[in-house]
């Protein structure tokens, strides 16, 4: 394992900005952000100054959308609340490998291209996972399942703190849920992301029960309580 240490999860954005992301984002000192297109998150230090908060102003420029994800650092008060959600960070505790058995069945998981965008797009408004944009694909791989020809399942992976990567935009089309899609498609992601000697994390709303006692079922752990939260910069 490159990096079993969890202290990087506290920070997943600005980890992965600092290291493997460092080409699909921008940095002004210490404040960083993702490029457009591949994601809204943005980066301070926890314990962020005044100068940091002024660095993430300028790359965003003036009345911009400062999606601040977990960040614990606390914005100057004139920067705008948008919207506050909380959520949980859940982790593969280590140890053993996630159910290979179906991982190992998924013959009808197939990796997702820039192709497949338009119905991952689609499939992402009719469920809302969480955000997902025209770009987010550069992050990784992306898996999905077909019906007849049209996308009803999709997961995919995103941040990537050292020795770690997380399963993003996971869901299922009303239509299709219930059938194992989304489990098998996180266990073979799960697999394929252990493969590389790293480990797998996710973030899921609090709210979202179904989708957390699916993440338990495959053996995830809860690690802690977050909150995201988005801004306007002045
Ligand atoms: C959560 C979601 C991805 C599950 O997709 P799915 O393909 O139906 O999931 P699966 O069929 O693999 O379900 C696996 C297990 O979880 C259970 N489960 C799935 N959704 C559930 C729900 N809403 N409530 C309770 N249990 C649920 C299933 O019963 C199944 O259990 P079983 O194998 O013992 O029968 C899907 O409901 C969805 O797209 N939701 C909206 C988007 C979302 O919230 N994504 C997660 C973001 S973190």
């Amino acid at each position: 394992m490159t990096s079993g240490g969890t202290a990087v999860l506290d920070d997943p954005v600005g980890e992965s900005l600092r290291g493997r992301h460092a080409d699909l984002g921008r940095r002004l000192g210490r404040a960083a952000t993702y490029l457009p297109g591949v994601a809204t998150f943005s980066a301070v230090p926890a314990d962020a100054d005044a100068a940091d908060w002024a660095g993430l102003a300028r790359l965003l420029g003036r009345d911009a959308f400062a999606d601040m994800f977990s960040c614990r650092a606390a914005p100057p008060p004139e920067w705008e609340p948008v919207f506050v959600l909380e959520g949980r960070q859940m982790i593969w505790p280590g140890g053993n490998h996630p159910d290979q058995s179906r991982a190992a069945t998924a013959t009808d998981v197939v990796e997702l291209g820039a192709a497949d965008v338009p119905q991952m797009l689609d499939l992402v408004a009719r469920t809302q996972p969480g955000p997902f944009w025209p770009r987010t694909l550069e992050f990784g791989t992306y898996l999905g399942i077909r019906d007849g020809g049209r996308l009803v399942a999709m997961a995919g992976e995103r941040l990537r703190p050292p020795g770690w990567t997380e399963i993003s935009a996971v869901c299922t089309a009303p239509e299709a849920r219930g059938r194992g899609h989304a489990a098998r498609l996180v266990s073979t992601l799960a697999a394929h992301i252990l493969a590389r000697n790293e480990r797998p994390f996710l973030h899921v709303a609090e709210t979202n029960s179904g989708a957390i006692a699916l993440y338990e079922r495959l053996g995830f752990a809860s690690r802690k309580h977050v909150t995201f939260r988005g801004f306007r910069t002045p």
